[in-house]
């Protein structure tokens, strides 16, 4: 089943379904920066998750220096995975989430496997990532990517070297 799983730039056509699979099966904290807003997937929360993803929609180049990527699963949008410019030449960072229904079937790491290839592609040689230390799907997704991981407090690091990644596909 995460065989199938492509990754395609957020755009106007996967922006709405994204919003409708993080709405009914994922909390606010896991998919978007806090915002000053009525708890819960309230109508100013929902149009925040918009404007978040379209300041990204210019991807590495543009302000964000960001490209958030709507993971598609037998051509349903099912969650996202980011990659982000960091200031160190050849350093990407990333982060993802998925609808809980997809959780739990492999769609994490074949979803990181395709953002490595991306990456790899796009010149960069080492991809980090953190997370906590009690997130056991984020830390299952890394590990089995090929992360190196390091712990300090409440915080997992994670960096991923991409050479051993396959430049073109
Ligand atoms: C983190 C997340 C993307 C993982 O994706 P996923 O598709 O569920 O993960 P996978 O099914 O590919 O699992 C990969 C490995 O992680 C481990 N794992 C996954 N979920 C787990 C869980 N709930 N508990 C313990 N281990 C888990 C397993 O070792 C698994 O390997 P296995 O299937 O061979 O046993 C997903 O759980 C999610 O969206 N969580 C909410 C948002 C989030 O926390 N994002 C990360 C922020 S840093």
């Amino acid at each position: 089943m995460a065989g199938d799983v492509r990754l395609v730039p957020v755009d106007d056509k996967t922006l709405e379904p994204l919003l409708s699979v993080a709405a009914a099966e994922a909390e606010p904290d896991d998919v978007m920066p806090p915002v000053d807003a009525p708890a819960g997937w309230s109508h100013a929360r929902r149009e925040a998750f918009r404007e978040f993803h379209r300041a990204s929609y210019d991807g590495l180049e543009g302000p964000t220096g960001t490209v958030m990527y709507a993971i598609l699963l037998g051509g349903e949008v099912v969650g996202m995975i980011r990659l982000a410019r960091r200031p160190e030449p050849g350093v990407a960072e990333t982060g993802m989430w998925l609808g809980r229904s997809f959780r739990g079937q492999g769609v994490g790491v074949a979803a990181l496997r395709e953002l490595l290839t991306e990456a790899a592609g796009l010149g960069m040689r080492t991809v980090v990532a953190e997370t906590t230390p009690d997130n056991s799907g984020a830390i299952g997704v890394l590990t089995k990517c090929g992360a190196t991981l390091s712990a300090t407090g409440d915080t997992v690091r994670a960096e991923i070297s991409l050479d051993l990644v396959p430049r073109e596909r």
